[in-house]
């Protein structure tokens, strides 16, 4: 049997993209040998443009932009792009595009690269956010893959598919999904306070630049609103209830004002871990969806509970359905990094590039 060449084209050269791009090349040998494929990056954009060459970019030029992304510098600096708007007279029928952007404008331009029979990885969540109505389609597709929107590389989406293609029912999904949040419930349990616990995860960065990007819960609320519609319920976002972790008053404030403001939360922060503490528990932010929507806040789970127990990035998703019933069937493990969850869109890739040959 001879090798199968699939045209691939990646947007987006940040943390995850340029990881990603790493892996293709040091793969290539391995998914050869194993799956009798060869992944041709022919396609790369950032925001500065689009390198393109449909016979594949040679190794000097995917090795000058992996250097170039290590130094944050943009494509434009490495060579002459073509415009963002050229992609999509550029793109072969039967490429895969993996869309490791955090844009929310690349919705159109991957529907096309679908009606033209190609196939598309996503680890943005944005394409699937919109109303239930305007997103409707991608979830029905199955040249569509996006494991990596949600919990990274761990396999979330996929398993929901195989339950759903057996005949279970999903009744509840549940779980703690942001490595940051959980990171802040857990330093806030030690008693460390509020302001602090901000300032020094921002200082690392952990956090967004400004870190209520992270306390507002929409990026949770986001993975939220993508699981119960892979589990077949036609939610809208504003069928979820989301608690901020900041308050009402503070929206309004610039990021450094924000962070100047932050310590007024200390008390009442502390005060909500240490009555949960007094009762044997311990706060996390939890999501919690079903058929008929769901919320996403601090809730109060037993020190001792799979919940209570959590530490750091990881992340813990728990799916209740008809056969998982009296014991949840439970995914956990490391919910972001860019290793992991370049990986999990390889993976993706991998799968679609079978499905196409
Ligand atoms: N990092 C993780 O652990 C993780 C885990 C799961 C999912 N994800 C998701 O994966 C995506 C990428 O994450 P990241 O950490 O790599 O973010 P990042 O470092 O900010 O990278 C995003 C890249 O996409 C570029 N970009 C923005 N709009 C674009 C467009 N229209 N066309 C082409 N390129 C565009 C950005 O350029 P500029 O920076 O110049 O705007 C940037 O280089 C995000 O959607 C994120 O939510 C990340």
């Amino acid at each position: 049997m001879s090798q199968k060449v699939i045209p691939v084209i990646l947007l987006g050269l940040g943390n995850v993209g340029s990881t990603l791009l790493r892996q293709i090349i040091d793969t290539q040998a391995t998914v050869a040998r194993r799956k009798m494929l060869h992944l041709v990056p022919i396609g790369l954009a950032d925001i500065s443009g689009v390198l393109f060459d449909p016979e594949g970019l040679s190794e000097n030029t995917l090795q000058a932009v992996l250097h170039a992304a290590a130094n944050k510098r943009l494509l434009d600096t490495v060579t002459q792009t073509r415009t963002l708007d050229d992609l999509e007279t550029l793109i072969p029928a039967r490429a895969i595009v993996a869309d490791v952007t955090a844009s929310t404008e690349t919705r159109s331009r991957l529907q096309t690269v679908l009606a033209a029979g190609g196939g598309v990885v996503l680890a943005n969540k944005n394409p699937l956010i919109g109303s239930w109505q305007a997103v409707q389609q991608l979830f029905g597709n199955p040249m569509l893959r996006y494991e990596c929107a949600v919990g990274a590389g761990l396999p979330v989406i996929d398993t929901l598919h195989y339950l759903l293609d057996t005949g279970d029912q999903v009744h509840q999904i549940e779980g703690c999904m942001s490595g940051t949040l959980g990171y802040l419930c857990a330093e806030l349990e030690r008693g460390i306070p509020y302001s602090q616990i901000i300032a020094q995860a921002r200082e690392q960065g952990y956090t967004e630049p400004d870190p209520r990007d992270d306390l507002s819960g929409h990026d949770v609320a986001r993975k939220a609103l993508i699981l119960a519609r892979t589990a077949g319920w036609p939610l809208e976002m504003t069928d979820l209830a989301v608690e901020a972790l900041y308050d009402e008053s503070l929206v309004a404030l610039s990021t450094e004002e924000f962070m100047a403001a932050a310590d007024t939360l200390d008390a009442a922060y502390a005060n909500r871990f240490r009555q949960a503490r007094a009762g044997g528990h311990t706060l996390r932010y939890v999501a919690q969806v079903g058929p008929e929507g769901g919320t996403v806040k601090l809730r109060s789970v037993p020190q001792d509970s799979p919940l209570g127990t959590l530490r750091g990035p990881a992340n813990y998703i728990a799916l209740r359905t008809q056969r998982y019933a009296d014991l949840p069937l439970v995914i956990s493990g490391p919910g972001a990094g860019p290793e992991v969850t370049a990986a999990g869109v390889l993976g993706d890739m991998i799968k679609l590039a079978q499905q196409i040959v």
